[in-house]
């Protein structure tokens, strides 16, 4: 949603909260800021509509911010639209009613209009269209040194007056020494140093100066100075944070080679699978060992309905995961939005387990329909990628999918890992249930292979390159498959949607003598997923079908399978693998061909128009 980071400490404070923007910067684009309280305490503040970039540009035509405390931002609008006023941070009144308060933010407050009302009969004048400057006006209007509120009191007193989700640092002209952060429901770490403290939304902003962090907890405040921290509660009663070691490389968060995080995320996916698997398979044993799981095997064995919740690409993950929870481990298994589960009254029986997907543990949706699972008294576990994060925290047990930090916004890797996962619970629970050791070893034979048939997919880049510009300026796009394939569609739909903005469906391919039909005409590319499985003939006679209508076909196809150039007029091959485990090589072009088709049409990757990382409002 929006990136934050803050520092204090004995270093200039405004170049490294440069370098810790760029880093967040993947997480909102529509404008930056920062505020540097400078050596007569006085706040500093730069600010601009638009990219990170804009900001340095404007900070290097003057003499810069100096000081060694200060807090900046970058943004994903929520209220009010990217401006030059809406960028934070957000000061109180300049007047003289001001107390010289400074505030960057990350999430929504929800009841903003009715304090908004209230601090304008109290005399206090806005001037952004944001609900951020609310709550620093209030910080304002609560902070009293005179009678002991001080900055960190007042920002417990102003947020026990807050609904809504918030991560936030604060700096005051008059307490020039302190930084004050809190969170609900937006992720903030805060990285301890020597003699310094770096606070930021995730912990790529952290890793370049300390391996040594803590992660604030829902209604949790910190107060820093450059020797010491102080975490307390809302009611001000002190807490101790766990302390953890933050095992990135640096090298994780960098470009390197390539030119965009999302093809860099591609390419990486082999990589990546292997840390997913790695210590997880016992081939002679035939058995999947998930330690995480280890406390809940009864939960699990005997589960009477599984219910699997994300959102975007971690929905579709889930929807494969149905897919193979009932096929192999046979327990009546829905995936449903975490936003619609959330506010639809939703059945928990008592043997019912609920497994949140997600790449980030942040996701708003995805957290809310948990909690809501979780009040209703399910079993929770996750599949998440970011360690400590809140999805991983809230779940009784889970599943991490190691695959590293994704900076790209469009899910990649993440996307494998989830699926790998989700195979990898069916299978650990299938075993405990129906499986044979003998099936179990075969498909995790099969799984070790992935890595290497994955290599094998994305040498043909280039190849689907080519292809993808012929195709590249229809407007319109079909995506198309069956069985685990028909989900493989719809993320390879959204793929080509959220970073080329051209206009793509995914459906099971059967679904589109429904309706959908009636969009083909002459050109229209359908892209089919098309492997040798038990549906193959169908999925043929589909071709058929839009072809018929002068519609153009892309196939993914198996390796050796010539018969399918008879029905496309452009095939790619991936490797042949059991029909459970297919997704995990067929959406890999798909990918390949969205990244493409945006370089193609000049977008920018890894900053698409509208969109953040992270939705961390619902
Ligand atoms: O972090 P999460 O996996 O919970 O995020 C869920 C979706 O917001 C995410 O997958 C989104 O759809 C991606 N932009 C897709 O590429």
């Amino acid at each position: 949603m929006c990136g934050i980071v803050a520092y204090i400490g004995s270093q200039q404070a405004m170049p490294l909260l440069l370098e810790g923007l760029k880093r967040l910067e993947y997480r909102g684009y529509d404008s930056a800021g920062m505020a540097v309280t400078n050596e007569q305490g006085q706040l500093q503040i730069t600010k601009c509509q638009g990219r990170v970039s804009v900001l340095e540009e404007r900070l290097g035509q003057g003499a810069g911010l100096p000081g060694t405390s200060g807090i900046a931002h970058t943004r994903w609008a929520t209220h009010g639209r990217p401006s030059d006023t809406n960028a934070h941070p957000h000061r109180d009144d300049e007047s003289e009613r001001g107390s010289g308060i400074a505030l960057v933010h990350n999430g929504i407050i929800e009841n903003y209009a009715s304090l908004r009302t209230w601090l304008e009969e109290r005399g206090h004048t806005f001037t952004s269209e944001t609900d951020t400057e609310v709550l620093v006006m209030l910080i304002s209007e609560l902070f009293d040194p005179a009678n002991g509120i001080d900055l960190e009191k007042a920002v417990q007193a102003a947020l026990r007056e807050v609904t809504g989700a918030y991560a936030i640092a604060v700096v005051c002209e008059h307490e020039p020494d302190v930084l004050v952060c809190a969170r609900k429901g937006s992720p903030l770490m805060i990285g301890i140093g020597q003699g310094e403290y770096i606070v930021a939304s995730d912990p790529s902003a952290i890793i370049a100066h300390t391996g040594q962090a803590f992660a604030l907890e829902d209604y949790q405040v910190a107060r820093l100075t450059r020797t010491a921290f102080r975490t307390s509660t809302l009611d001000n009663v002190c807490v101790s944070p766990k302390i953890l070691n933050l095992e990135l490389e640096l090298q994780e968060i960098e470009l390197g080679e390539y030119p965009h995080y999302m093809l860099k995320e591609i390419f990486e996916q082999p990589r990546s699978l292997r840390n997913t698997l790695r210590g997880r398979l016992d081939t002679i044993e035939g058995r999947v060992v998930l330690g995480g799981l280890s406390d809940f095997i009864p939960n699990l064995v005997r589960a009477g309905r599984i219910i699997m919740l994300g959102q975007g690409t971690a929905l579709h993950a889930a929807m494969i995961g149905e897919y193979l929870i009932e096929d192999l481990a046979k327990i009546p298994t829905e995936v449903e939005y975490a936003s619609e589960f959330r506010y639809r009254n939703p059945i928990i029986e008592d043997r019912t387990v609920v497994i949140a997907i997600s790449q980030s543990g942040e996701t708003a949706d995805t957290i809310a329909a948990l909690q809501e699972a979780k009040d209703r008294g399910a079993i929770t576990l996750g599949a998440v990628n970011v360690v400590g994060s809140s999805i991983s925290r809230m779940t009784d047990a889970g599943v991490y999918l190691r695959v590293g930090p994704e900076i790209g916004v469009a899910s990649t890797k993440a996307f494998l890992g989830q699926v790998m996962v989700l195979t990898l619970i069916s299978l650990f629970i299938g075993r405990r249930r129906f499986l044979s050791a003998e099936t179990v070893s075969q498909y995790l034979r099969h799984l070790e292979t992935v890595p290497d048939l994955i290599e094998r997919v994305l040498e043909q880049s280039d190849a689907i390159r080519e292809t993808t510009a012929r195709y590249v300026d229809r407007e319109n796009w079909l995506f198309l498959g069956r069985g685990t394939n028909y989900p493989v569609a719809m993320e390879g739909a959204l793929k080509l949607k959220e970073i080329s903005y051209i206009h793509a469906e995914g459906m099971p391919a059967a679904e589109m003598k429904h309706g959908p039909i009636a969009l083909i005409n002459d050109g229209m590319p359908a892209v089919f997923v098309a492997t040798r499985n038990s549906q193959y003939d169908k999925v043929i006679s589909n071709m058929h079908e839009v072809r018929a209508r002068g519609g153009r076909i892309i196939a993914v196809a198996t390796e050796g399978d010539q018969d399918i150039t008879a029905h496309a007029d452009d095939t790619f091959y991936v490797p042949d693998l059991p029909e459970a485990l297919q997704p995990l090589l067929t959406t890999v072009p798909l990918q390949l061909m969205a990244y493409h088709a945006a370089v193609l049409r000049g977008h920018d990757v890894d900053k698409p128009r509208n969109l953040a990382k992270s939705v961390t409002v619902e």
